[in-house]
């Protein structure tokens, strides 16, 4: 017995990673991604089985040849699109991967997009000298989200930019709401038919399967999109898509772009993975999307009578906020702040006490993904595990909850991103900052979206707001490049 236990700690000493892989994941509740459907068509022999293009009976992924060129056709046709490429990045190398070919395709980019991207598209901003144009952003401070800029903002936006020739939306957004977009594409093509509409979908892997979820981008009209297979859509970890339709990207770019950033030994077996993906949804998507969605309202519903907590009901969002015409409701956003405890806490108790892991969490809220694999006992044990924390931290409860400040959303540009490195910089104590150039991008978490990005002018709303950040006891962390806040880095105009 004593030797059985030594022997597994030093396993779990020499092989940290793997050992916890191995044996620490089995039985735990997740209602985060990724999301992988038990009866997916799965790549036997991860390790048996690993092969390289130096077996010719494959052809070549980057080069679209052979067995790949007839699995992205397959993808194509099932994802609504006219073609289709696979990535091991996820979105991430996706966007870099579509932001590169934009540039080569057109030499200058002028792009107009919603303050919510991923960090990807504005280190690609950077990277490729786009010109970018953020619009001005809603937040909805008690749920603690971004909330989509209207149709007329954006086609405002437009107007005001004449120089636009790329148009990036992010939809839907992380906690699932969705815009219109077909009509806004129709919108956006009559001001200007070669207008280039790129949408970030990567948390809409799923949407092409069933009608009881938002339209997809490729339904929508759009010209590009890029999907996280892996969040929701039955994907392994890594694995997504890119797709695109028309004219109007030049396929030829978008090829040199993924031959060139693909690495030259993509795991077969992920890529493989998603043939298999694309074969379920195809053919069962629809009746496993309805599953889901009574999962999650078991969840749902379950979570909405405890005490003190409110489950952000997807019509009255519409109603309250126009510019959402759809959303996804196997997100379930959870507001707790009327529990007196924060997002963080019963997260963490949850995890640590019932072993159930959510989607992210807030100060004011937790988001549960209802993914592939949940099942209607998992609601109901996570409903319970819920209830018994909201009472356990209740009991042991000492501080009060912490105040947070509205989450500023002006945005005063000064200068491109790229334009920053040819500048001499320096760092400025916090409180001396406003009225400077920032030189890098801070992005509190949560929110995710960025405060103040690369090439904006600090405002006094940033300083006061980070101020208040310090405060958290690390509910909240930033990223940035002094961690602990006291400076940030600036143009040195001295
Ligand atoms: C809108 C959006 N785009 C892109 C990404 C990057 O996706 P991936 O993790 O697949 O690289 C994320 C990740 O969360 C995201 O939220």
């Amino acid at each position: 017995m004593q030797t059985k236990k030594r022997y597994r700690r030093a396993y779990e000493k020499d092989l940290p990673l793997l050992s916890t892989i191995n044996n620490k994941i089995d039985g735990i509740i997740r209602w985060c991604t990724p999301s992988i459907h038990p009866a997916v068509p799965k790549a036997r022999g991860i390790y048996d089985n690993d092969i390289s293009i130096s077996y010719h009976g494959l052809g070549n992924p980057s080069l679209n040849t052979g067995i790949f060129k007839e699995a992205y056709q397959k993808a194509a046709a099932a994802y609504g699109s006219d073609h289709t490429l696979f990535s091991v990045n996820g979105s991430s190398g996706s966007n870099f991967m579509v932001l590169r070919a934009l540039k080569h395709q057109l030499g200058g980019v002028n792009m107009l997009l919603q303050r919510n991207v991923h960090k990807s598209i504005s280190v690609a901003i950077e990277d490729f000298q786009i010109d970018a144009t953020y619009l001005q952003p809603h937040y909805d401070n008690k749920l603690q989200i971004f909330i989509p800029n209207t149709t007329k903002e954006i086609l405002d936006g437009l107007r005001e930019n004449p120089r636009t020739n790329v148009l990036l939306i992010t939809n839907p957004t992380y906690e699932g709401l969705s815009i219109n977009l077909s009509g806004l594409v129709q919108e956006a093509r009559k001001a200007n038919p070669d207008l280039i509409i790129f949408v970030d979908e990567a948390w809409g892997a799923h949407f092409p399967f069933s009608k009881k979820l938002p339209p997809s981008a490729m339904e929508s009209g759009a010209d590009i999109c890029v999907q996280s297979t892996h969040k929701q859509g039955s994907g392994l970890q890594q694995t997504g898509m890119i797709h695109w339709q028309g004219n109007r990207l030049s396929s030829k770019s978008m090829m040199d772009s993924y031959k060139s950033l693909l690495t030259t030994s993509p795991s077969f077996h992920l890529l493989a993975s998603l043939d298999g993906t694309r074969y379920l949804m195809e053919t069962k998507g629809g009746e496993i999307i309805d599953y889901l969605l009574e999962v999650s309202d078991l969840l749902r519903n379950g979570l909405d009578v405890l005490p003190g907590v409110e489950v952000v009901n997807p019509s009255k969002l519409k109603r309250q906020y126009d510019q959402i015409e759809f959303l996804d409701e196997s997100k379930i956003l959870v507001n707790i702040e009327q529990t007196g405890l924060t997002g963080y806490e019963i997260a963490h108790y949850l995890e640590k006490e019932y072993r159930v892991i959510v989607e992210k969490y807030e100060a004011n809220n937790i988001l549960f993904l209802t993914t592939f694999q949940n099942n209607k006992f998992e609601a109901k044990e996570t409903v319970k595990s819920f209830r018994h924390s909201l009472q356990d931290l209740k009991n042991k409860k000492k501080s009060e909850k912490p105040s947070f400040p509205e989450f500023p959303t002006e945005i005063i540009k000064s200068v491109p991103s790229y334009e920053i490195s040819k500048n001499k910089l320096k760092a400025a104590g916090l409180e001396d900052a406003a009225g400077k150039i920032c030189a890098e991008d801070i992005v509190p978490y949560p929110p995710g979206i960025p405060l103040i990005a690369k090439g904006e002018e600090i405002q006094k709303e940033h300083i006061n707001y980070l101020k208040a950040l310090k405060n958290t006891s690390g509910l909240i962390s930033v990223v940035m490049n002094d961690y602990n806040m006291r400076t940030v880095l600036t143009v040195d105009t001295s």
